[in-house]
């Protein structure tokens, strides 16, 4: 399915989706039974990002706690020309690409450099990726945008996309896939370059656990308010009757797996009804639904996780605090 962007007055911005909105919920209430009649309950993290939980982690990346986004940010100011050069890049494919803030710094490098063609955001969130897709059509004239509505956990058709291309997953957003995952990633990303195509990833780096705890559990509450979001969007979608004054966001580091946890705790002992899945959950007082995983990485687990999909590093930037990396890779 493919058609101009309804909200789009312009013809250079296309959407595929790649699921309607009866699969879309098929999935969700299919995710929600599995993840919550387990011995352990967790919930897919794609589900945070509705019109309103899109827009509560773009305040996130501004919380003063919350460095990553300004590294990340920093690492593409100063190398986004080396990484766009390497490749001579004429299309840019974002997975997980929200509201195309940081992207601005590869296109801006692509239009300076003569080749800026195409963008392909590939997100679930149609909201965000709407918005962002109007906004860079004004701003940069030459520019084809094909929004791609999609889950990219799953294989994806990307023969549209010319090339050379750059295919940029920003923000650590790797680290929320479980380590198998990921794997499984980098497998699909590495079939989807050919020789000349260039990988453009972003790490969060292990570090000192109360500058992590920190990150993921800004003082404003922002995050707490994102991570109980998710209760929300079940609500409205599966008619769910969570009530989010019974649950409290819960961030800590575990060391060993090097990863960020996020939980929703349940304060009190409680059933929550989900009339979609015509299911009854039961919840200890102290009980939690794991939402979210956030690993980071040390140099060699990043080239590890890399090498395990069939790519090599090319170019290796971390900002001036060593906090975050940006890697440019390659088929091997
Ligand atoms: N790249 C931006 C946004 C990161 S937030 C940045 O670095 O700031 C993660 C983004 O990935 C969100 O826009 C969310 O909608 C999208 N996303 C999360 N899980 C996804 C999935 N499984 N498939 C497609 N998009 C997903
Ligand atoms: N990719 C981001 C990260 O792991 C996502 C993120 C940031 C996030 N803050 C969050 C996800 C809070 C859930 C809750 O840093």
């Amino acid at each position: 399915m493919e058609r101009p962007s309804a909200a789009a007055a312009d013809d250079r911005v296309v959407v595929r989706n790649v699921l309607g909105p009866r699969d879309r919920h098929a999935e969700l209430a299919r995710d929600v039974r599995d993840g919550l009649t387990g011995p352990v309950k967790e919930i897919p993290p794609k589900y945070f990002y509705d019109a309103r939980g899109s827009d509560l982690f773009e305040r996130i990346t501004a919380q003063p706690e919350y460095y990553p986004t300004r590294a990340e940010t920093e690492i593409l100011e100063l190398h986004a020309a080396d990484f766009v050069s390497d490749v001579g890049a004429h299309v840019l494919v974002e997975y997980g690409s929200g509201s195309s803030t940081k992207t601005r710094l590869l296109l801006d490098a692509m239009h300076a450099q003569g080749t800026l063609e195409g963008y392909a955001p590939v997100d679930v969130s149609e909201d965000a990726v709407h918005a962002a897709a109007d906004l860079l059509v004004s701003e940069y004239p030459e520019l084809q945008v094909v929004i791609v509505v999609a889950d990219f956990d799953a294989p994806l058709d990307l023969s549209f996309a010319g090339r050379p291309r750059l295919i940029a997953f920003l923000g650590s957003t790797i680290g929320n896939f479980t380590p198998e995952a990921a794997r499984r990633f980098m497998v699909c990303v590495a079939e989807e370059l050919e020789p000349g195509d260039g990988f453009l990833i972003g790490f969060d780096l292990v570090k000192d656990a109360r500058e992590l705890e920190a990150a993921y559990d800004d003082a404003a509450g922002v995050t707490a308010a994102f991570n109980l979001n998710l209760l929300s969007v079940l609500n409205r979608e599966l008619h769910a009757d969570f009530d989010e004054r019974t649950f409290r966001h819960r961030a800590f580091y575990d060391a060993g797996r090097a990863r960020i946890e996020m939980h929703l705790v349940s304060e009190i002992a409680q059933s929550v009804r989900i009339a979609d899945l015509d299911l009854e959950v039961r919840f200890e007082a102290g009980e939690s639904i794991r939402t979210e995983l956030s690993h980071k990485y040390t140099p060699e687990s990043a080239r590890g996780l890399l090498e395990a999909g069939g790519l090599r590093i090319r170019r290796w930037e971390t900002d001036g605090s060593a906090r975050f990396a940006v890697a440019l890779a390659e088929r091997r």
